[in-house]
């Protein structure tokens, strides 16, 4: 099977009731251990690369990796850029191999994001590919913008439709009180998502797959092995896999995964090394990192997902 995009993912998991998880992936041992787990489980998988994988990684390596779990696992997978910063970064990917990009123009007023959506989506269009664009501002942090919670906005209900027709984007990445990175609430802060702007942000756009970012629900399986082996994550605070289930039912397609792949990754290599103060050669540790990630993910595609025999 060669590389796929999410168009048809998309609408059998409309259709379905579940989602796909898109995780993001920085080395070899994450690409490894997020496939080996959707391949078992016969799950469709999206595998998404920022700009700082790409910085860390390189563009080629990341691909020849994808590539290689294609050929290894006989299930559609996607190949992503996760918040394209600008129309370049998404020419480079289009152009690169990949099947979807994200264009994120959301820090910029409503008539910019749309002219640079635009632009990607007629690029990209023309090359087969898919295009993510984002309204409404999560918190967090992604490579170089820092949204402080006071300044994230939800996305407005009376945006969407316009914004869709015009850009003529594919998926629809919205703002409802997820953020990015593993201290999403205060301590004593009730997590809460804004289901009410999800069912109107429905109503306006109609069978049209919305993408959900900052949904790792920051296991504390794994920020206590985390802190059992010399680390420090208190205060860590995740969405509730309960809330992010019903999201999966809903019209959200596309789930965002990548804190939680770190805590796992992290939370085996620390296991290893921590016990194991001898220990240098790095496929021992790896290894365990590697199956960590791999449980996790398998937790994630038949506990959260829902996308288990969808391949
Ligand atoms: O949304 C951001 C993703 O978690 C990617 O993070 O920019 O540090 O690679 P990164
Ligand atoms: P998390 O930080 O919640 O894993 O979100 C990842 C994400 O949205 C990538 O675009
Ligand atoms: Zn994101």
């Amino acid at each position: 099977m060669a590389l796929v995009t999410t168009k048809e993912m998309f609408q059998k998991a409309y259709d379905g009731g579940y989602a796909i998880g898109a995780f993001n992936v920085n080395n070899m041992e994450i690409v490894q251990g997020i496939t080996e787990a959707a391949g078992e489980l016969k799950s469709p998988v999206i595998l998404q690369v920022s700009k700082g994988a790409r910085a860390y990684a390189n563009h080629t390596y990341l691909v020849k990796l994808v590539e290689a779990a294609v050929a290894e696992n006989n299930i559609p997978i996607a190949l992503h850029l996760d918040h394209g910063p600008d129309f370049e970064t998404c020419k480079s990917c289009i152009d690169g191999g990949f099947t979807s990009v994200m264009i994120d123009a959301s820090h910029y007023d409503f008539e910019k994001n749309i002219e640079i959506t635009k632009q990607v989506v007629e690029y990209a269009h023309e090359r087969g590919v898919v295009v993510e664009a984002e309204l409404g501002k999560l918190a967090g942090v992604e490579d170089d913008v820092k949204v402080a919670a006071d300044d994230a906005m939800y996305t407005q209900p009376d945006e969407v439709q316009e914004f869709v027709e015009r850009t003529g984007v594919d998926s629809l990445a919205i703002a409802i009180g997820t953020s990015h990175g593993a201290f999403k609430f205060k301590p004593g802060q009730k997590p809460q998502l804004r289901f009410d702007i999800l069912d109107e942000i429905t109503k306006r756009i109609p069978q049209f797959p919305i993408v959900l970012h900052g949904a790792s629900s920051v296991s504390q399986e794994y920020v206590q092995i985390i802190q059992k082996n010399g680390g420090n994550l208190a205060d860590a605070i995740g969405i509730p896999e309960d809330m992010l289930r019903q999201a999966a039912r809903s019209a959200v397609c596309k789930i965002n995964i990548d804190s939680d792949l770190r805590l796992a990754m992290t939370a085996g290599v620390r296991e290893v090394l921590y016990n194991n103060p001898a220990a240098f050669d790095p496929r021992e540790y790896l290894k365990v990192g590697r199956s960590y990630v791999k449980e996790l993910v398998k937790h994630k595609i038949t506990d959260v997902l829902g996308s288990e025999q969808k391949a």
